[in-house]
Formats: C-alpha cells, sequence, structure tokens
C-alpha cells in the first residue's frame, strides 16, 4: 500500500509518500517565512496554494511513483490554521476524486506521535510532543491518545519563537535560540512554572524580555532560556513515566530537533533504566510522510471520508479522534 499526504496546518506545505512498512519514499516542503514578525494566517495560505501543485508533482517524481499507483490521499484535518488547513484539504479532495482513491482525514498531532512511534520500534512508548502550537504528554489508551500533561497557555516553540522575534531575530525563532544558547554563559533566574503535569511559559516570556531590557545578551537569554523550558519539559515527561509504570519516551514535533532537550530527556529516561528515541529532523518538524503515514493506519482500519465530511477542523485536540489501528 503507497498513500500520499497533504500537510499544511502553519507555515509549511508539504507532500509526501509513504510505503506499506513506513518506508519514507519522498518529501517535497515549502516552508513560509514571513519577511518579519509572526505568520499571517491568509498570507500563509496563499503561500500554500502557491507551492502544492507543484510540491505534489515534485513528490511523485521522488518517489517514483504514478498517481495510478496511490492508493489512498491523507491530510492534516486539524489542529491549525482555518485558511492553511483549507488549502491543503482543497488539494487533497481534488486528487481523490481526480484519482479515484480514498480521502483520509488526519489529525496533525496523531501523526507527530504516529511518525516517531514508527521509527523507534518502539510499541507503546510515552510521547512528548513539543512543537509551535502544541506541547502535551501523551499516552494510549483504550482507542484514543490521552493527554496527560500539557501547556497552559502557548506551545513551547511559539514561545521561543515570539521571544527570538522580541529579541530582534526572525521566524522559526527555536532553531536560532539553540544556537545562540551555545554561545550562553550565565544561568539568569526565570520562572519555572510546572503544575503537576502542565507547564506554562507566558511568566518565562515576559522575564526574559525583562532580562534583555537590564542588559542580559541575547546568547545568556537563550542558554537559560533552553535550560529552564526544557527541565520543566523534562520533569513532567518523567512524572507522567512513573506515574504509568513506563520506561520508553518518544519525541516528535519541531522543538523534538533541540539536541539540548533530546539529551536532557534520554539522561532522564537513561537514569530510570528506560531508553528514549528521537526522528530524524525532517521528521519532527511538520511533514507530507506523517500524514500519509497516519492515514495508512487509518485506512488499513477502515477510516476514509466523503468530500462532505472532510470539512477542516482547526481545533481538533489530540484526545477528540478515534486510533482504531490502535486497538487490540
Ligand atoms: P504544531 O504541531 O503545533 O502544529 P507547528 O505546526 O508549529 O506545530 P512544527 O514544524 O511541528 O510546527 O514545529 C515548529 C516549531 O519548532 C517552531 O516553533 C520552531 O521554532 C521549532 N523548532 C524547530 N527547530 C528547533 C530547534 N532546533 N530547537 C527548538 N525549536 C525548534
Ligand atoms: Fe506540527
Amino acid at each position: 500500500m503507497v498513500l500520499l499526504g497533504v500537510e499544511s496546518t502553519a507555515h509549511t506545505a508539504s507532500v509526501g509518500v509513504v510505503g506499506e512498512s513506513a518506508e519514507i519514499l519522498a518529501i517535497a516542503s515549502d516552508m513560509y517565512r514571513p519577511p518579519s514578525g509572526g505568520i499571517h494566517p491568509r498570507e500563509a495560505a496563499n503561500h500554500h496554494v502557491e507551492v502544492l501543485p507543484g510540491l505534489v508533482a515534485q513528490a511523485l517524481e521522488q518517489a517514483h511513483v504514478r498517481p495510478s499507483e496511490i492508493e489512498g490521499v491523507a491530510f492534516a484535518q486539524g489542529p491549525g490554521l482555518g485558511p492553511c488547513l483549507r488549502a491543503g484539504a482543497t488539494v487533497a479532495r481534488t486528487l481523490s476524486m481526480l484519482w479515484e482513491k480514498p480521502l483520509v482525514p488526519v489529525n496533525h498531532c496523531v501523526a507527530h506521535v504516529e511518525i516517531a512511534r514508527v521509527l523507534s520500534g518502539l510499541d507503546d512508548p510515552m510521547l512528548l510532543y513539543a512543537s509551535g502550537g502544541n506541547t502535551q504528554v501523551i499516552a494510549y489508551a483504550s482507542g484514543r491518545y490521552r493527554v496527560l500533561g500539557e501547556t497552559l497557555d502557548v506551545g513551547i516553540g511559539n514561545f521561543l519563537d515570539k521571544l527570538w522575534i522580541a529579541l530582534g531575530g526572525t521566524f522559526p525563532g527555536g532553531p536560532a535560540i539553540e544556537a545562540a544558547a551555545k554561545e550562553g554563559r550565565e544561568l539568569l533566574p526565570l520562572p519555572y512554572t510546572v503544575h503537576g503535569m502542565d507547564v506554562a511559559f507566558s511568566g518565562m516570556l515576559t522575564a526574559a524580555l525583562a532580562l534583555r531590557s537590564k542588559g542580559a545578551s541575547r546568547e545568556d537569554i537563550a542558554y537559560s532560556v533552553e535550560a529552564t523550558a526544557y527541565s520543566m519539559l523534562t520533569e513532567i515527561t518523567e512524572r507522567a513515566l512513573a506515574h504509568r509504570h513506563a520506561e520508553a519516551v518518544v519525541l516528535g514535533g519541531g522543538v523534538a530537533c533541540n539536541e539540548r532537550l533530546r539529551s536532557m530527556v534520554r539522561s532522564m529516561v537513561e537514569a530510570r533504566g528506560g531508553s528514549s528515541f528521537a526522528p530524524p529532523r525532517a521528521l519532527c518538524v511538520d511533514n507530507g510522510a506523517m500524514i500519509a503515514w497516519t492515514g495508512l493506519l487509518a485506512l488499513r482500519a477502515g477510516t476514509t471520508s466523503s468530500v462532505e465530511e472532510s470539512i477542516v477542523q482547526p481545533r481538533q485536540r489530540t484526545d477528540l479522534v478515534e486510533t482504531p489501528w490502535r486497538r487490540g
């Protein structure tokens, strides 16, 4: 079985093709980078509309498959920015009708989780999903992925992006903060906000900007923000592991590209006698292959959608969708 997946929830338009055993046959992506400031949803959507047809052609060529060999068309139904979601859904509906292949809606968060899980080879790991809009500790139970802990305000990636832009940088902030942090020397005090298995970042944003106005360097701020924010994530992941008597962790989402976060989680898990895994960076950030793979799992379990039912769901939470392929 070969599936094509379309991703367009936020900044990145991407088309992926995957095979039966999660072979990544193609990923063709194009990220919208605003000239300054954050993402304007309609401008990002216009970008996606322009680039998606070309990305479909590119992905088919990379994968060496003809449209007749594609057995289903998956797309990210939510969560995400409405106009961006509609751009991807429109392309997926068109391909599905044109090729006469089933249309498969996929939850974007579940897709981050599933691609990390299959690549890890672990059957039932705990998941730390850290991305732009989301920060969640997730475990599977009774037909769905359950959110054990999450951010109470902004996603960690959005926090990093906002901070970096306020410090004079450009989007995306996460990788730039990672580079700047390597030059940081001093650990500055920042609010460490953990409530049970939840976290919050807006207080840290205010405090970091206050430090900057008192003369702290961008490098020291970056270093301190990484140390504090990633400790918070590591702590809630450890608490979730302890409660579930689990020992394996998989990371996913764009912020899981971060080497410091990976190594902090790895140290914590190894100290408990367990193991952790993070996918290659191209599969941590938004990509069409994770949508195609989750679509393949869903299609195998019998999930398809009519065009009428395929309406996008900007607020579709991780724990709102059934994952029938994980039963049994
Ligand atoms: P969501 O899954 O919430 O919809 P998203 O659509 O914003 O997230 P992702 O590609 O999963 O997109 O994540 C993007 C985020 O990852 C951005 O906020 C970016 O700054 C962050 N990011 C990317 N690389 C790194 C890195 N090396 N260190 C920290 N953050 C990073
Ligand atoms: Fe994402």
